[in-house]
């Protein structure tokens, strides 16, 4: 079985994302999507929100399914028997954080995990999660950078902050 994860925080999902689980659903018999589920980060969403937003984003996609996970990443794959992660790119500043993780979960799995990289199409390569919530923090219109459906949680949330 060709499988792999495409791990992340997913704070919220953007369509930069789902462009790249729709791509790799079609390189892989199974791919998992799975989100830090990391106590750390101030999230806007919580794991079990995410993970249900993903769940919905890619319900026509048979072979994608949605998980959580904490710890670090190799451990997951092992346990999942999976030997690839997929990561998107989107610009040269991307890059050395990637490379460095990438290169740091082939050496600690000795080699049994490594990642594939999938750029990001032109039309998403300025989003980011982060942005999506700053420019919802101001009422901004963010109908480009995520499902309606998202958007109209991501101002849920937004209002509920403010109250
Ligand atoms: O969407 P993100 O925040 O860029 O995703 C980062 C993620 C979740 C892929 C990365 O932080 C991760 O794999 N964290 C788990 C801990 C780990 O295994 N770290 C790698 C060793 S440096």
């Amino acid at each position: 079985m060709n499988a792999a994860i495409y791990p992340g925080s997913f704070d919220p999902m953007t369509l930069g994302h789902l462009d790249i689980i729709q791509r790799a659903s079609k390189m892989f018999d199974e791919l998992t999507v799975s989100v830090l589920d990391n106590k750390a980060k101030n999230a806007l969403f919580s794991v079990e929100e995410r993970v249900s937003i993903l769940k919905e984003a890619t319900k026509e996609l048979p072979n994608v399914t949605v998980d959580s996970f904490n710890g670090l990443l190799i451990d997951y794959a092992k346990q999942k028997n999976v030997h690839i992660s997929v990561r998107g790119l989107r610009a040269i500043s991307d890059f050395e954080y990637e490379l460095q993780t990438a290169q740091t979960n082939r050496m600690l799995s000795k080699g049994g995990l490594d990642t594939l990289f999938l750029t990001t199409s032109l039309e998403y390569a300025y989003l980011s999660s982060s942005s999506v919530k700053e420019i919802a923090a101001f009422n901004g219109d963010i109908s480009q950078c995520v499902p309606d459906f998202v958007a109209d949680l991501v101002y849920e949330k937004m209002k509920l902050r403010r109250n």
